[in-house]
């Protein structure tokens, strides 16, 4: 099937709305071949740099080849198991996530999207607080089901008569507000480290020891929803890390599948675990932590924990953070401001319509960048973690070419 083709069956059976919106964009690409860093057209016309990765699927880029022969090792014995059953990798997957994240989080509960781990998140910090409410941030995401979508901004939720009001949305950086909010009606503060599909919104420093305090002070659960900002994205192993807190429940999803095989955790403390204790098959999922894939997340673990990994992150965003800088310089006013901790980025321009023009921009140049969904002046720029030096300078190279296009009008 060719380009063309594609888009046409794709507007017929997947989504109208996508094809049109893609054709109007001018960003006529269909995912073709793609390996480490880059992703190809379907008939090889145009090559990109992956600078979205998924929101962090592909950190570890397309194709790597140490999760590939993991992937490749776990079929031929393997296959999804039975989520009824005992499980030898999914006891070592959890073992290693138990060693591997802060705190007292001993025990995993697998699932297959972010969104399904969040919503086993609130469900147990419901059951184990007895209280139905849950604050979180108003441009925050936490994924499309049903928990999850009503913690979220009203933008996704709304439509589908999903709010509640059990769902509390407070601003996000601000202590002050979610003391007021809080009382002894609320199970649990989810909150992602960073909000991306807010804009990338970077916490000061003390914000999220005072949501630690204040949830401890409330007898409220802490949810850290780390699909974004877990496995290295940020420099560190987990977001939260930055900050030196230890929430009591930790959602991770999205780059722990190594971009093949989808598996998320929610990671909880042994004395949240007891709420299964009375009937342990009251949350169930019959492919979260399928056997094949804990392989896979064992070995993103694996790469992702090195500190050798973890220092290259560090290097590589350190190059990217003052040649990005260097070209707000020469951008401004249109780029009203860089937002950045580690490799997890947001350029932020000074008009909403502005991040679409910078996607397309970007496309022009060969890069993939996609910007906020609930802050569209956001160009989301989230390189793969193994990006290094001469591909670092590539892809300043190609954004500042995508700055002059912008101000040339030649998109
Ligand atoms: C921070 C965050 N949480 C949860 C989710 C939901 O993950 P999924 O799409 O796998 O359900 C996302 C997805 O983008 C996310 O960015």
């Amino acid at each position: 099937m060719n380009k063309q083709q594609t888009f046409d069956l794709f507007g017929r059976h997947v989504s109208a709305g996508k094809a049109k919106f893609y054709q109007d964009a001018g960003i006529d690409f269909v995912l073709g071949r793609r390996e480490g860093p880059y992703m190809w057209d379907l008939d090889g016309s145009r090559r990109l740099i992956n600078c979205h990765c998924n929101g962090g699927v592909f950190n570890l880029g397309h194709h790597n080849p140490r999760i590939v022969a993991a992937l490749e090792e776990a079929l031929t014995g393997l296959d999804i198991g039975n989520h009824h059953l005992v499980s030898e990798q999914r006891a070592r997957l959890a073992a290693r996530l138990a060693e591997l994240t802060p705190g007292d989080l001993q025990y995993a509960i697998f699932g297959v999207s972010g969104g399904e781990a969040v919503d086993a998140a609130i469900k147990i910090a419901r059951k184990a607080t007895q209280r139905p409410k849950i604050i979180s941030a108003s441009l925050g995401y936490h994924g499309h089901t049903g928990l999850a979508l009503a913690a979220g901004a009203d933008k996704f939720s709304a439509p589908f008569l999903s709010q509640s009001s059990d769902f509390i949305h407070i601003p996000f950086n601000d202590p002050i507000a979610l003391e007021q909010a809080l009382d002894d009606q609320v199970a649990a503060v989810i909150l992602e480290t960073i909000p991306a599909t807010a804009g990338m919104l970077i916490p000061d420093d003390s914000y999220l020891p005072q949501v630690q305090e204040l949830c401890r002070r409330n007898g409220t659960i802490y949810i850290a929803d780390e699909v974004q900002t877990g496995l290295g994205r940020t420099g560190k192993l987990w977001g939260v890390e930055h900050y030196g807190v230890e929430p009591d429940i930790l959602v991770i999803g999205k780059g722990l599948s190594g971009g093949l095989y989808p598996i998320t955790a929610t990671m909880i403390t042994p004395e949240l675990e007891q709420v299964f204790h009375e009937d342990p098959f009251l949350h169930i999922s019959t492919f979260g932590g399928a056997e094949v894939g804990c392989p896979v997340a064992e070995r993103v673990l694996k790469i992702s924990s090195d500190p050798e990994f973890l220092r290259n992150v560090n290097e590589t965003a350190t190059i990217l953070h003052a040649g990005i800088q260097a070209l707000q310089a020469q951008a401004a006013p249109t780029f009203a401001e860089f937002r950045g901790k580690g490799l997890m980025m947001g350029l932020k321009m000074a008009a909403p319509e502005l991040g679409l023009l910078m996607t397309k921009a970007t496309f022009e140049s060969g890069l993939f960048c996609v910007y906020s969904g609930l802050d569209p002046s956001v160009l989301q720029f989230l390189p793969p973690l193994i990006t290094d030096k001469a591909l670092a300078a590539e892809i300043l190279e190609r954004l500042g070419n995508a700055f002059t296009l912008a101000a040339e009008h030649k998109i």
